[in-house]
């Protein structure tokens, strides 16, 4: 079974449990610990944290301020190591690689969206887009149409030749949406991808995050305070004090597995 001690290592929380139980998952954290040192204080930002996640799942994780999320995020996307324990990312080990390595993988496989955005401030919205997908080494030409479609859906088409100082914080964090999902990456990590938005920009960044883990079945692991963003997931995760103290099935889940049961009642009709 997925999630045993045999398989992982660790006492793993079982996945959702909505795909082939024998795919390997995308991302593995086992054992996680990491420890800041502020002086001579010792902070336990993450203590013993264990789970897998499913390739196309969508995860959120949530947790009051303290808790420990962006540091997971960092941990999990390889820009800070972790103090114990290991993160596989397709089953390969980050502690393996070299640091190029390490960027390599990031850049061809992990779209992130980071809590203070991150744009780079001198280059208009559009470029801070287009030199993610120039330098994550995709062979073939930016998708036009695509780029298209996000920054249509995302409120922001009429904002690409500004630069961040000469936007709004939400639309920063648009921007910086559409700079994480334009190399379609395996997997999306954002750290609070609504957490400057109104309620319409808020519904169509999460549609976004929901149409690429749906059409193009990417990986989406999002933090938020936002309980309703929270449920569109698969899987709830729960931090506190370092900790994932307790998983919930989200509404993703339920819907995926009513498609399921009703794809499955069509075939035993026909
Ligand atoms: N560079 C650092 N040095 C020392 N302590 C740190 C550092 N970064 C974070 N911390 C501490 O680690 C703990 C976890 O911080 P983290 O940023 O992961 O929390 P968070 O859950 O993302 O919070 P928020 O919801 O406010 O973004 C906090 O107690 C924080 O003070
Ligand atoms: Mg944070």
């Amino acid at each position: 079974m997925r999630g045993s001690p045999s398989k992982h290592g660790g006492c793993l929380p079982p996945t959702s449990g909505i795909y082939n139980r024998d795919v390997q998952p995308i991302i593995t954290a086992e054992n996680l610990g990491k420890m800041y040192h502020a002086g001579k204080i010792e902070v336990p930002a993450l203590r013993n944290i264990s789970f897998a996640i499913e390739p196309g799942e969508f995860v959120s994780v949530v947790g009051p301020s303290g808790s420990g999320k962006s540091t997971l995020f960092y941990v999990l996307g390889g820009l800070t190591h972790a103090t114990a324990g290991s993160v596989k990312i397709d089953g390969v080990d980050f502690a393996t690689l070299s640091d190029a390595q390490r960027t390599s993988m990031r850049k061809s496989k992990i779209g992130f969206v980071f809590q203070k955005f991150n744009l780079l401030p001198t280059l208009s919205a559009f470029d801070n887009i287009r030199i993610a997908y120039d330098i994550s080494g995709r062979k073939e030409p930016l998708d036009q149409a695509y780029l298209t479609q996000l920054t249509d859906l995302l409120g922001i088409s009429g904002r690409l030749q500004h630069r961040p100082s000469e936007l709004s914080g939400g639309e920063q964090q648009r921007v910086a949406i559409a700079r994480a999902l334009i190399t379609r990456p395996a997997i999306v990590l954002a750290d609070e991808p609504t957490g400057n938005l109104d309620t319409k920009n808020s519904e169509a960044v999460l549609e976004m995050l929901q149409r690429s883990n749906r059409e193009f079945k990417q990986t989406v692991l999002m933090i938020t305070h936002n309980p309703e963003a929270a449920a569109i997931a698969d899987r709830i995760l729960h931090m506190r004090d370092g900790e994932i103290v307790s998983v919930e099935r989200g509404t993703g889940a339920i819907t995926r597995l009513a498609n399921v049961g009703a794809s499955n009642a069509t075939a035993t009709q026909t």
